[in-house]
């Protein structure tokens, strides 16, 4: 994957925290897909469609673009206006609460959003696992704390994230969530090394969540968290 064949599309728009190209970049370079177009992959947590662009542009499988905050109306004008509107299915849903076809998607990648919704033990289970095929690959990257630190995320990190901390889990403590069920055939997680990549390219942007995040970076963001990349394969 090229990351540059994705510059014109990154802006203050569309970017929602550290490059979604670069953590993507990274997961699918790790754990290539062998997708089809027929395939379906489900873009959990999409925010403004960046990923779904380059997942669908990636793999080649058409991608349903499934998030909360921004609507199904908005995200189909983006993908509209990319010419990627037979490629790419807005969807506004919670992700407790899909409803897509039992079975139905041979891939699921998230980016910077599995943490807001998935960090309990169970969820993989009960409200991902009925949706996916039979040996489905999952491509997850989030933000987290690093290992050493495990636990220790409301006191290390609620200067800048305030009631959101508890939601940074390391490296070990989302395979332990992710947990263990006779239809996997692997798991596993890991520090990925797109870290300062993905920061630099979204500290670098006069956006104003930006700008608050670079007031922590080098104190808090930089010593004590890092992106927790996700692989899942199904039997
Ligand atoms: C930081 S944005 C990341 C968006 C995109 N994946 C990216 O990397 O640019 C996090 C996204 O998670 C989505 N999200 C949070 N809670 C959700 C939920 N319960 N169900 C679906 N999406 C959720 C939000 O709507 C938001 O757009």
């Amino acid at each position: 994957m090229n990351d540059h064949d994705y510059k014109e599309y990154i802006s203050e728009e569309t970017l929602m925290g550290p490059s979604c190209v670069r953590i993507l970049k990274e997961l699918l370079e790790t754990h290539p897909l062998q997708l089809s177009r027929e395939d379906m992959v489900l873009d959990l947590g999409c925010g403004k469609g960046l990923t779904s662009l380059v997942i669908a542009r990636e793999t080649g499988a058409k991608v349903y673009a499934n998030d909360l905050w921004i609507s199904a109306q908005e995200n189909s004008a983006r993908f509209e206006s990319w010419g990627m509107e037979n490629r790419i299915v807005p969807v506004c849903e919670d992700a407790n609460e899909l409803h897509f076809e039992k079975g139905q998607f041979r891939a699921l990648l998230s980016v910077d959003a599995y943490h807001y919704f998935a960090g309990k033990k169970g969820f993989f289970e009960q409200k991902i696992l009925p949706y996916l095929k039979s040996g489905a690959e999952v491509l997850i990257g989030v933000p987290g704390i690093k290992d050493g630190y495990a636990g220790r995320s409301e006191e290390l990190l609620a200067a800048w994230l305030g009631s959101e901390a508890c939601m940074f889990k390391s490296p070990k403590e989302w395979k332990e969530i992710i947990g263990r069920h006779e239809r996997l055939d692997c798991a596993e997680t890991w520090e990925m090394a797109c870290f300062d990549d993905a920061w630099n390219e979204w500290l670098a942007m006069d956006q104003e969540y930006a700008r608050g995040d670079l007031v922590h970076y080098e104190t808090i963001i930089k010593p004590y968290t890092c992106l927790v990349g996700i692989h899942v394969r199904l039997k």
